[in-house]
């Protein structure tokens, strides 16, 4: 299939931040990429490298083995991108906007209208693009960015101001993009969205890839404890911490009681046969204690 992206060493510096700092990484054709990380990461400077918005100071990248840099006509037709802060031409409606995109990548009008319909704003095609919600704009740049066909996107927060059943359609409508082959890559905040949706996931961070692999692996790799919970009452806290191993943990709530265990089959099959399971929740670690564990859990603006 060959390679989509390859970066090495990507720097880039804003006056005193360095926003990226030798970044690598690579991204196979037909691949579901993620960059996961917190404000002020570098995910949208990446991006931007790579989209040939922005120059890199140092370090390359490459776009089907091209460099974005300076922008590249040949390249353009190939990539579809939704920016953070969508523009649109003012006082253009809806369908009027997508037409233009297409019109400028021979990309026909019922086409266009068709993506209109793909993200669900067929009954806003006549709305002028400023009197679009945050959520119905969003939607807009993201079917701009896919009607010409290409064959790498790249989304940076695409689902950040859509409400669940809009940004559930989303990423049915990503899923069967990247099923049809194209690769996709994008940032997010929500693990469950990267966990959801990527074949692997870089976790990035003052400006550099803290981690990069298979959400999977990188939960696996965190060696955090499952919790098990039950209704308070079931089981006592003295009882509870005699079942609970070294080095578990035992707590109440005021509402549950919670053991985190590294042997989480041994105490299940306890509580069993205590008859205390009521209320029984069992939460294993997510891609959001990975990125917790990374990132600190201090907030940054
Ligand atoms: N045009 C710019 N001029 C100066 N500094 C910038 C500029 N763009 C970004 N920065 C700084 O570079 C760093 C990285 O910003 P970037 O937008 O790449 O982060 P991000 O990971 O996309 O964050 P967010 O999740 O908030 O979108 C931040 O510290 C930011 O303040
Ligand atoms: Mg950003």
């Amino acid at each position: 299939m060959g390679k989509a992206i390859v970066v090495q060493d990507l720097k880039k510096r804003y006056g005193d931040v360095q926003a990226v700092d030798g970044v690598s990484f690579e991204v196979e054709s037909g691949e579901f990429f993620g960059i996961l990380g917190p404000n002020g990461a570098g995910k949208t400077t990446t991006l931007e490298i790579l989209e040939g918005l922005r120059q890199a100071d140092s370090g390359s990248a490459e776009i089907f083995g091209l460099s974005p840099w300076p922008r590249n006509p040949r390249l353009l037709p190939r990539i579809g991108v939704q920016l953070q802060a969508s523009a649109f031409f003012e006082r253009l409606t809806a369908r009027e906007q997508i037409r233009t995109f297409a019109s400028l990548y021979g990309v026909s009008p019922a086409k266009a209208d068709e993506m209109l319909e793909v993200v669900g704003l067929a009954d806003k095609a006549n709305t002028p693009a400023e009197k679009l919600s945050g959520g119905q704009a969003q939607r807009l740049s993201i079917a701009i960015a896919l009607a010409h066909g290409p064959e790498l996107v790249f989304l940076d927060e695409p689902t950040a101001a859509l409400d669940p059943q809009a940004r559930r359609n989303l990423w049915d409508l990503l899923r069967e993009i990247n099923a049809a082959g194209r690769t996709v890559v994008l940032t997010t905040h929500y693990m469950d969205e990267a966990e959801s949706l990527c074949d692997r996931v870089a976790v990035m961070d003052h400006g550099k890839i803290l981690k990069l692999g298979s959400p999977a692996v990188l939960v696996r790799g965190l060696d955090s404890p499952t919790h098990i919970s039950v209704e308070l009452g079931v089981i006592s806290l003295a009882a509870a911490k005699e079942l609970a191993g070294p080095g578990d943990e035992v707590a109440e709530d005021g509402i549950s009681l919670t053991i985190a265990t590294r042997k989480p089959a041994v105490i299940l099959s306890e509580l069993a046969e205590r008859g205390a399971l009521a209320g029984l929740q069992v939460r294993g670690a997510t891609l959001e204690d990975v990125f917790l564990d990374l990132t600190g859990r201090e907030y940054r603006a």
